[in-house]
């Protein structure tokens, strides 16, 4: 019997189930989700019900680690411990989620660019990007930019109004520490046009 955190009731569920509907027909069997948790994760075991999903978290990253474990109870689930800027992920996915993870490129030393570069070069189909749209750490330009240089296309590009908005005080942004409200998160669908 599967054990999937509930999440239902959250707008990042609701936005993901908006996000992949032009998937429709699509075989969906290897995910990865570049920067995991337990949203995340139980988001992709419950939306591709058939998948295995590839939980990735920087190494030692216990925020993640232990929920992932403990609330989840899938053998579709398998937690991978890696820097994803150092080391080049090999295996072919149908599917990348990276829901949240780029926001938090300088909290593990990383520039916000290098990360998603390394996250871009993962062999998958179909990416969802999905982050907070306040975030100053997350360029949203300059992705949309990158991808039309580098052989992707923007399926879906939708802003969600956050029911809850949380106020973060103390962002690191270059040498600064930038203080926004979560009132929206922006999300993308994106096809892989390099990979048929
Ligand atoms: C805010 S959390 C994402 C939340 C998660 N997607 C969820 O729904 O619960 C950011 C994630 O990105 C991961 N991360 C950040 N930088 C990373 C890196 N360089 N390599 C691998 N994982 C990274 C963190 O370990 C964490 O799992």
């Amino acid at each position: 019997m599967e054990n999937i955190v509930d999440t239902n009731h959250l707008i990042h569920d609701k936005a993901f189930k908006c996000l992949i509907k032009k998937l429709k027909g699509e075989e969906i069997k290897k995910c990865i989700d570049a920067g995991s948790g337990k949203t995340s994760a139980s988001i992709l075991l419950k939306y591709f019900p058939t998948a295995s999903v590839d939980a990735v978290i920087y190494p030692g990253d216990n925020r993640k680690k232990n929920p992932l474990e403990n609330a989840i109870g899938s053998d579709r689930l398998e937690v991978i411990e890696v820097d994803l800027t150092k080391s080049c992920v090999r295996k072919n996915y149908d599917f990348c989620l990276v829901l949240l993870t780029l926001g938090e490129a300088q909290n593990f030393g990383n520039s916000f660019e290098n990360l998603f570069h390394r996250i871009m070069d993962i062999k998958a189909r179909w990416f969802v990007i999905y982050d907070i749209w306040e975030d100053p750490c997350v360029h949203y330009r300059y992705i949309e930019q990158y991808l039309k240089e580098k052989g992707f296309k923007i399926i879906t590009k939708k802003k969600f109004r956050n029911p809850h908005p949380e106020h973060y005080p103390k962002v690191k942004f270059d040498k600064y520490k930038l203080e926004f409200d979560s009132k929206h998160y922006m999300g993308y669908l994106i096809k892989n046009l390099n990979i048929n």
